[in-house]
């Protein structure tokens, strides 16, 4: 087991009633959890539970066998990454697009190398050029790939993926999928997929659970299973 939740619950601040509850959920390695649920019902707030960003109010998060606390580790903070919707949040607009890249080197204490970055860089279809431009003069797509791409360098063991194609074109779309696929083959990646997209998820998604009123339910297939 890579990841799993036993019945989290969370309550945000001032607020009466908790958004999730009795949420328990898991992944395994290099397969694809899914998450469907409509928008309000509470995905994000699990997916950014288990990315660390979110503490829960109740209920244990396992890395690994590991019960975490928050913040996580830093170790484990380095294996776990994610994606989200819009690709413009992954980086900091006060920086070049350069040294947003260069920040995963500094936080794995590795040498930074252009040459080996732009070979990298080059299985996600991003090219020099791009790093050298202001990063909201680039496309969506561009801009998604370049995040996973970086989220890549920090060499993780788990990405939650919060709907990263949902404001892309098709085309756009389809090559983030295509990326997310051969990574996870490669890699032996295990994803957090979020999304409201049934057929999409059911491509994608080895488990699928159904997220309403606040509760989780196991969808009771197995989906693209080999
Ligand atoms: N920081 C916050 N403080 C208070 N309430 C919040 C906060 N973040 C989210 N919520 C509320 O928690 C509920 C679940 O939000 P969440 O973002 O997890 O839903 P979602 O399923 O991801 O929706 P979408 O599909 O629109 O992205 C919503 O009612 C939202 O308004
Ligand atoms: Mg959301």
């Amino acid at each position: 087991m890579l990841m799993r939740l036993e019945n989290i619950e969370k309550t945000y601040r001032n607020q009466k009633h908790p958004v999730i509850q009795n949420v328990n959920l898991i992944v395994e390695k290099g397969k694809t959890t899914g998450i469907l649920g409509k928008s309000g019902s509470g995905k994000s707030t699990i997916g950014q539970i288990m990315a660390g960003i979110l503490k829960p109010s109740e209920g244990t998060v396992f890395f690994q066998d590991q019960a975490l606390s928050y913040p996580f580790p830093k170790e484990v903070r380095q294996k776990i990454q994610i994606l989200f919707q819009h690709p413009e949040i992954s980086f900091n607009p006060r920086m070049s697009l350069l040294e947003s890249m260069k920040e995963p080197y500094r936080f794995r204490k590795t040498l930074f190398s252009m040459e080996i970055l732009l070979e990298e860089l080059e299985k996600f279809g991003i090219y020099e050029e791009h790093l050298k431009r202001d990063p909201s003069s680039l496309s969506g797509g561009e801009l998604q790939r370049l995040a996973l791409a970086r989220i890549m360098l920090m060499q993780p063991e788990f990405l939650v993926l919060d709907e990263p194609t949902s404001m892309l074109d098709v085309i756009s779309q389809a090559q983030v999928i295509l990326l997310l696929e051969k990574l996870q083959r490669e890699r032996n990646l295990g994803y957090l997929f979020i999304s409201h997209d049934y057929e999409l998820c059911r491509h994608f998604c080895h488990r699928i659970y159904y997220l309403k009123d606040g509760r989780l339910k196991e969808g009771g297939e197995e989906c693209n299973d080999e």
